[in-house]
């Protein structure tokens, strides 16, 4: 179940999805690779074969490489924005967006709602049948505020009976919670 660190959560809703999949070449993608603890997540899992990643800082590159450079699995990773994404693959399995700050780095550098919200709209269209993707939003500082409403705005009209969007956050701290939402894709027969 849940706990109060919310990118657990997300990495126990990803590996909770793939014991319903039954599939061992997935495709995942991390829009935000930072620090590389969701990348070096994801290689972590049996069934994903690829996995591509984006930063603009190529400090975030070199850290993730440094990361998974033991890991068994085919790993790309671009110093480019995310919202190219459909410049380099053309579908998504498994796709995870940690957006906002590097933690470690300069904070003023920050994923901005215009282009996250093109990235999450070319992910979603690239998600195959079965395929889930997770966004961590911050409200804790300006721009992570404008980015998180705009993402819940377009993921709240979002009129897709294909895809279902759930969201998911903490109600009982005295900071501001990250907000986790995620996006499934149904298994059409
Ligand atoms: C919260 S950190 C990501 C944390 C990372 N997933 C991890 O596990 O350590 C957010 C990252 O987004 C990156 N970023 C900002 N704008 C971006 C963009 N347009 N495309 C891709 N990455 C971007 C920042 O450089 C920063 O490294």
């Amino acid at each position: 179940m849940f706990e109060r660190n919310m990118t657990y959560n997300a990495h126990q809703i990803i590996k909770n999805h793939l014991q319903n999949i039954n599939k061992n070449d997935l495709v995942a993608v991390d829009g935000t690779v930072g620090n590389g603890f969701d990348l070096f997540f994801l290689a972590s899992l049996k069934q994903v074969e690829y996995i591509i990643g984006f930063d603009i800082q190529q400090e975030a590159i070199s850290t993730s490489c440094k990361r998974t450079k033991d890991c068994n699995k085919q790993i790309e990773l671009f110093l480019d924005s995310h919202h190219h994404i459909d410049q380099y693959i053309k579908k998504v399995d498994i796709g995870m967006f940690n957006l906002g700050y590097l933690p470690t780095g300069d904070k003023t550098i920050v994923t901005c709602a215009k282009t996250s919200l093109l990235a999450i709209q070319k992910t979603i269209e690239l998600l195959t049948d079965g395929g889930i993707l997770t966004i961590m939003t911050y409200s804790g500082h300006e721009e992570g505020y404008k980015e998180y409403q705009e993402i819940d705005k377009y993921l709240s009209h979002f009129y897709d009976r294909s895809i279902n969007v759930f969201n998911l956050s903490l109600k009982n701290t005295h900071k501001e919670c990250p907000s986790l939402f995620v996006i499934k894709k149904s298994i059409t027969k």
